[in-house]
């Protein structure tokens, strides 16, 4: 594996590789990396010759008071499982070499998206996302990049952005990597204590038991009752100890849900003491035709 710091570095080490018609598949991450990660290397291997991830924990993407400062760095051990995780060029660059030195202007703004489900309680965030994503798109011009459906609004934000700006690229969403448990991988895991840890399977088990619901009063034929659904979720969860920032069940392009969608996604997201969890739940009725 190739470690590049710097764009110009990364530009060298892709010329010889687009010369020679190869096509690139790129992973952006934050770095901290688990086996949800390594699936989208895994992804992006078998749709590409070359595949790029790189790692940069975002200032933008991080309000302040957010965890940005503690934010977990294991560039040693990400670097081996990259290796083992047959990545080709691992793109590391610096806050410095992605902003320069002086305050940037520019922003990328997806609307509406934004502002709803995490950006509610997060202002600013996914313009950081597009931002930066931007940025490393125009830098790796890869043929296909992925992304993970654990972040199902970013991955939404994401593919806007993509199809509104023009960019060639394919983007890729992959199922949700998750613990035996239920508990889907996320770098902010390694902040639960061991009492929450034991805890957060239930967001999983939350899902899982509004999927059912979803089912059985779809197939009651009465039409769905979304906002009670939604009302018990939250309930459940914060009888666990949980402060609920939101369980919204969405059809699959995010508008308020509608019963004549078929699949829906059922989205929370909930602190367990100081850390922020989100994970997400696509529900689709079994065809009545089968
Ligand atoms: P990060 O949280 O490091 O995630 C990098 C990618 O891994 C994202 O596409 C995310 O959805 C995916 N991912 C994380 N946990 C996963 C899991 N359990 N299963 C499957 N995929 C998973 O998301 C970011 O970084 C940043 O916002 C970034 C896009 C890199 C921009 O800074």
């Amino acid at each position: 594996m190739r470690t590049e710091t710097t764009i110009q570095g990364l530009h060298a080490a892709l010329s010889s590789i687009r010369a020679n018609r190869k096509s690139i598949g790129f992973v952006p991450t934050m770095g901290n990396l688990h086996e949800g990660h390594l699936r989208l290397v895994q992804e992006a291997h078998q749709m590409c010759d070359v595949v790029v991830v790189s790692i940069f924990v975002n200032p933008t993407q991080f309000s302040a008071g957010e965890d940005f400062g503690r934010y977990p760095r294991t560039f040693e051990a990400d670097s081996t499982l990259l290796v083992e995780g047959k990545c080709d060029i691992l793109f590391a660059p610096s806050v410095e070499q992605m902003y320069g030195t002086q305050p940037q202007k520019t922003t990328v703004q997806v609307n509406s998206l934004a502002d709803d489900l995490c950006g509610r309680s997060r202002p600013g965030h996914f313009t950081g996302v597009a931002t930066v994503v931007t940025k490393l798109f125009n830098i790796v011009q890869p043929n296909v990049a992925v992304f993970g459906e654990k972040d199902y609004q970013q991955l939404a934000i994401i593919r806007h952005l993509a199809n509104d700006l023009c960019f060639d690229i394919d983007v890729v969403g992959v199922p949700t990597v998750r613990s035996e448990n239920g508990l889907a991988l996320s770098s902010r895991n390694g902040y639960l204590s061991s009492d929450e840890l034991a805890l957060a399977p239930v967001i999983y088990a939350t899902m899982q038991s509004l999927a059912k619901s979803i089912q059985g009063q779809a197939e009651a034929g009465r039409g769905i009752d979304f906002q009670g659904l939604m009302l018990t979720g939250k309930k459940d969860l914060e009888r666990q100890r949980f402060v609920v920032d939101y369980v919204e069940i969405r059809n699959p392009d995010l508008a308020a849900a509608t019963t004549a969608s078929g699949t829906w996604v059922i989205l929370i997201a909930a602190r367990l003491g100081k850390t922020r969890l989100i994970d997400n739940l696509t529900v689709t009725l079994p065809d009545s035709d089968e």
